[in-house]
């Protein structure tokens, strides 16, 4: 199994500790079984998420220092403003700070009650905002994603025949929005071909509908599609994401992806002369503030300015896919099955079939979650029944298509070393499945979003 090796070195160190079995289990239970009540300390390998998790650079870190925190106009907001136009193409862009801002300040534009909003893939903010908006989410993603063990090119593609299907039965006058998440983080950050972003374009436009893409991992999407879109395999990264951006009418962005930074998020609308453009400065100085800052501090934008570039870097990115390469590789060597091919940021283990005996309403994802805590002191965080929650009108619980456990790999953060410990702490656990009979009850839960906050009990 070949590891690309880290195209840099390290300069700054971050102690980690490791609890012993014992406190691990008396940590678990007093955390109701919920990972996100752990504290991060008490985490040996944190893989709860990517998100705002990965180390910045020594010229990030330079351009922290360079922040300008002028209220309006600072000079980081020009320079942000300047990359994010050089690398999208797009007329009208609005720093905001993580993505779920993006969405609440203009999802409300365009969706109502009534309305319905179609993606590939919602992810869980994303699903929430629509929801919260008065519309109703729709997922339309390809057969093939549903299937972990199915090895295909781009299953994070939209079914273009079932989204059509969906516009004509629900009328494309309550269509309010088109999604295309890029990655497809809940189908297992697998990749959406530019094939498939264009002819979704062509029948949004077809029925008047806006297309918005969500690009938080986008750097992550374009490597996939010069690796498998054979057309593409000499064209620039920078390039292949200019014309997947040429797609969308509107992009919402959380930066504490791809752009490898700890906070940060962008609104982009494509024509800087759209009525929604004046709507949404009104709505972040409400809600995020002043239009040259949304909510981010003057260094928050320069890093992230610096981000775009370190990003969209092809050697940084082949090292960075190589590391889900080299994981998913010692999972096939042990007969662990995960949503396959291994996507862009993590690895999603199929915990359906870790623990076939377990049903959707005992939350198996979240099973394997916590015997990866107790095992090894990794943090993983459940994309299945348990995460996707109940129907918003019928309150019953609903049943995911996949019950995945996911490690989520923060950028330029674990070595190989790393990567080991999580593959023989899931071999560890296979070994012992069969003795682990039930899964878990929720005690308390909130009516939105309710994997963060949750109460469980071993049943
Ligand atoms: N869209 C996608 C596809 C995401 O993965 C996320 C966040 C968001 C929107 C919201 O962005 O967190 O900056 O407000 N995903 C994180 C995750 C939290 O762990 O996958 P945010």
């Amino acid at each position: 199994i070949k590891y690309v090796p880290e195209p840099f070195r390290i300069k700054v160190v971050e102690p980690l500790r490791m609890l012993t079995h014992e406190e691990r289990e008396v940590k678990i239970a007093e955390a109701k079984y919920n990972l996100f009540n752990l504290k991060g300390e008490d985490c040996y390998i944190d893989l709860l998420t990517d998100s705002g998790t990965n180390a910045m650079s020594q010229e990030q870190w330079a351009g922290v220092m360079r922040g300008d925190e002028a209220y309006a106009g600072a000079s980081s907001y020009f320079k942000l403003m300047e990359a994010g136009k050089d690398i999208f193409g797009f007329g009208f862009i609005q720093p905001v700070h993580q993505g779920r801002a993006a969405e609440k300040v203009v999802f409300p534009l365009l969706l109502s009650e009534g309305k319905f909003a179609i993606s590939n893939m919602f992810f869980d903010t994303t699903r929430a905002h629509v929801i919260l908006s008065g519309a109703r989410p729709i997922d339309c993603v390809v057969a093939e994603a549903k299937d972990p063990s199915k090895r295909a090119p781009f299953k994070g593609n939209m079914d273009i025949a079932k989204m059509e299907e969906v516009i004509k039965e629900k009328g494309p006058e309550n269509i309010g929005l088109v999604v295309m998440t890029i990655t497809n983080n809940s189908a297992g950050g697998q990749p959406v071909s530019m094939k498939n972003l264009r002819e979704v374009s062509v029948l949004a436009k077809k029925y008047g509908i806006p297309m918005c893409i969500d690009a938080a991992r986008y750097a992550e999407n374009a490597h996939f599609i010069k690796r498998d879109e054979p057309e593409y395999k000499d064209v620039s990264i920078k390039d292949i994401v200019r014309e997947m951006f040429s797609y969308g009418d509107l992009f919402t962005m959380s930066a504490k992806k791809d752009t490898i930074v700890n906070m940060g998020g962008l609104l982009g609308v494509k024509d800087a002369d759209s009525p929604l453009v004046l709507k949404i400065k009104a709505n972040c100085i409400s809600y995020e503030g002043f239009f040259t800052y949304g909510g981010l501090a003057g260094r928050d934008m320069e890093a992230l300015a610096i981000g775009l570039y370190e990003g969209i870097d092809e050697n940084y990115l082949r090292y960075r896919i190589g590391q889900m390469e080299y994981l998913a590789a010692r999972l096939d060597d042990a007969g662990i099955a995960y949503q396959s091919p291994v996507g862009g940021h993590g690895v999603f283990v199929d915990a359906a079939a870790m623990f076939p005996h377990i049903p959707y309403n005992e939350y198996p994802g979240q099973v394997l979650c916590v015997e990866l805590y107790k095992e090894a002191g990794i943090r993983t965080c459940d994309i299945g029944s348990y995460m996707l929650g109940n129907d918003p009108d019928t309150g019953e619980q609903l049943k995911a298509d996949f019950e995945f456990s996911r490690l989520a790999i923060p950028r330029r953060v674990y070595t190989q070393a790393h990567l080991d410990i999580m593959a023989d702490a899931l071999i560890a656990i296979k070994e012992r499945a069969h003795t682990i009979k039930r899964g878990y009850k929720i005690t308390w839960e909130p009516p939105i979003l309710r994997h963060f906050q949750a109460s469980l009990a071993p049943i």
